[in-house]
């Protein structure tokens, strides 16, 4: 289904200049980029307490290019009247990314998170939504079997972080890298970055009404969390909107994994990311 999703978006997307695409492997934090960047992007149209991220799911106002827009066989959505800057999601590495994305200048926001949490988010995802293709597969060794080996998800993950690392070393002013963690600790740093890297920085008195406080204030997991909307929706067939929100928490794997499992990680890291410069 997806592959199919890949190859019409590969074929009939045309890229803008002024597109912004949000990246990242599953789990590693999309829901709240795709809130954040949202926000950031329609501040002059909507004040925050009129936002329509009271009434919609970050899902449904940011669309990905092969879960939303290109799944439909046949269907070529009409993506050329879409409020400026247009907005997209994807999971897809950055070496399956339509050429014309990659040949236009438009600007990639990539979210990367530790594999560990991403893993265990991946999981209990899967699980909530009873999307795993086989009883044999919902045993927690065999998953981390399937992680550690990239054939969960969008393909090997170290693949998929290298792939956009080394375009953000080419190309700085096209590919922002962000962590999860770092977004936590300090979402109003992050936002201002995301902000100026988007070329739609805040102003002075932005700052000084306190608008980037009150976009991370807004954003944070426990009011996505808590929105009716997002407590009670359908995302989309079995995937349920509250399933996107379950704790929020960094290091919360240590619950969950052995030591032996974290240091096959960490051995795994070493051996796919070193010499790359990306330390995770
Ligand atoms: P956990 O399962 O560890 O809680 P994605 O959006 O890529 O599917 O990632 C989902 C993960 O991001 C989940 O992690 C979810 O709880 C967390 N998340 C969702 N919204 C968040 C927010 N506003 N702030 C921080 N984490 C958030």
């Amino acid at each position: 289904m997806l592959f199919h999703s890949l190859l019409s978006f590969r074929r009939d997307f045309k890229a803008h200049d002024t597109d912004i695409v949000l990246a990242s492997v599953p789990k590693s934090g999309t829901t709240w980029m795709k809130a954040l960047v949202f926000s950031i992007v329609s501040r002059n149209h909507f004040p925050i307490d009129h936002s329509p991220l009271l009434v919609n799911s970050p899902h449904d106002l940011v669309l990905s290019f092969e879960c939303d827009y290109y799944l439909k066989p046949g269907y070529i959505p009409k993506l050329e009247n879409l409020p400026q800057p247009r907005v997209f999601a994807t999971h897809l590495p950055h070496h399956a990314l339509a050429s014309s994305l990659i040949d236009s200048k438009c600007k990639f926001v990539y979210t990367r998170r530790n594999p560990l949490d991403q893993f265990i988010s991946q999981w209990h995802f899967l699980l909530k939504n009873r999307l795993w293709p086989g009883a044999k597969m919902s045993s927690l060794d065999e998953a981390f079997n399937m992680f550690c080996d990239g054939v969960l998800g969008f393909g090997p993950f170290c693949d998929h972080l290298l792939g956009y690392w080394n375009a953000s070393l080419e190309n700085p002013d096209r590919v922002l890298f962000l962590k999860y963690e770092d977004v936590k600790r300090d979402p109003y740093s992050e936002i201002k970055k995301i902000a100026e890297f988007v070329g739609l920085p805040f102003s002075e008195e932005e700052e000084k009404a306190g608008l980037v406080g009150e976009i991370a204030k807004f954003c944070s997991f426990d009011k996505l969390k808590n929105l009716e909307i997002n407590k009670t929706g359908i995302h989309y067939g079995p995937i349920k909107n509250d399933s996107f929100y379950r704790k929020g928490d960094v290091g919360e794997w240590v619950n969950h994994l052995t030591p032996e499992m974290a240091d096959r990680m960490r051995k795994l890291l070493e051996a796919e990311l070193t010499g790359s410069g990306l330390i995770l």
